[in-house]
């Protein structure tokens, strides 16, 4: 087994309790680090820099009251978040142990991270993309693989995530998309991952802060109620179906797409939309919601309660522990 991971930042538990817009709060992260694994927000959850810098403050502390996980933040590094440079600055200062960075050029967070002993795992959907990111150093990848919440990748993890590992051995990699409990992890580490990255599970937790109405469809959902839309960002991103999404319509309809067949209006459109989705998103976590835009991935399917982020993770760690402890024994 790969190790790396969980061995570098003393964990006792290779996963990732993923960054999730929205969703991901304080008491997550402190749960996840009294479980002894890695809990990652994304900075553009507390967009202020003084509210960041408040939040990680709180996260620091934590960190010295000895417990076996720990944490870091996710940076969307694409042109489009004006935030990225004031959030690295204020993360650099409260020497964030690690980094996830998502869309577009990791550089400058690798390099801000090293200066104080940081680790950086760069978000990866492809091989290109990986290829850009092992040239500027990066400390690992997550394999965002199909299935995932968010905004998936387009290929399988049992293809990506050893095809990562083949081409740089010298990187870890974690897998991330449709992964909610011990077997499933079982198989990545089996591919090669040096640990996971799981999203859509912990949604369904005590400390999220989401309504009822959306944990109870995450339980309820299958699989196969997990669609893709575009409406919300531009990109197309995962969501449960839900008949107010089938009668909004879940693609652009001829107004977009005429906007993105203009290079100057695109850009635009796509601000307008994302601006949109985010008042979406934040209307359907309340309990008396209009939109029901519930984001999630296809590991729905395995959620069948609403627990704690720490009986989650012991969880998903027997199981992990049970199935290696059965193929050893065939
Ligand atoms: C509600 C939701 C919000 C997300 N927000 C972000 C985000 O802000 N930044 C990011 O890099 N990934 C985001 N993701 C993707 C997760 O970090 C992670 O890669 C994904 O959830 C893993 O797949 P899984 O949901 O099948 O476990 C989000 C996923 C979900 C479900």
């Amino acid at each position: 087994m790969d190790l790396r991971f969980q061995k570098s930042f003393n964990l006792k538990f290779p996963l990732v309790v993923a960054p999730m817009f929205l969703v991901s709060n304080v008491r997550m992260m402190q749960s996840a680090m009294d479980a002894g694994v890695m809990g990652v927000f994304p900075t553009l959850n507390y967009r202020a820099p003084e509210l960041l810098a408040d939040t990680l403050s709180k996260l620091n502390q934590h960190l010295q009251t000895g417990v076996t996980g720990s944490y870091g933040v996710n940076l969307i590094v694409q042109k489009t978040n004006i935030y990225k440079e004031k959030h690295l600055s204020v993360c650099a200062e409260h020497k964030v142990p690690f980094y996830i960075t998502s869309l577009g050029d990791p550089a400058f967070v690798i390099e801000a991270a090293r200066s104080y002993g940081g680790k950086v795992y760069c978000d990866v959907t492809n091989m290109k993309h990986a290829d850009k990111c092992a040239a500027l150093g990066c400390d690992g990848f997550i394999a965002v693989c199909s299935g995932a919440g968010g905004h998936a990748g387009p290929y399988p993890a049992h293809i990506l995530v050893p095809a990562l590992q083949k081409q740089f051995p010298e990187i870890p990699v974690l897998a991330a998309g449709g992964i909610s409990n011990g077997k499933s992890v079982a198989a990545m580490m089996t591919l090669g991952a040096a640990g996971v990255s799981v999203g859509t599970r912990f949604i369904a937790c005590d400390e999220a802060e989401v309504s009822d109405a959306y944990k109870e469809a995450l339980v309820k959902a299958r699989f196969y109620d997990i669609v893709m839309t575009d409406k919300l960002s531009g990109t197309p991103s995962s969501v449960i179906i839900t008949p107010e999404l089938v009668k909004a319509g879940l693609n652009q309809g001829p107004v977009g797409r005429y906007f993105n067949e203009h290079k100057f209006l695109r850009k635009y459109y796509k601000l307008y939309l994302q601006l949109r989705g985010i008042s979406q998103l934040k209307d359907s976590m309340k309990t008396e919601s209009k939109h029901k835009v519930w984001s999630a991935g296809q590991s729905v399917e395995f959620i069948d309660q609403v627990l704690p982020l720490q009986e989650i993770v012991d969880s998903i760690k027997l199981e992990y522990e049970k199935t290696l402890a059965e193929i050893c024994s065939a």
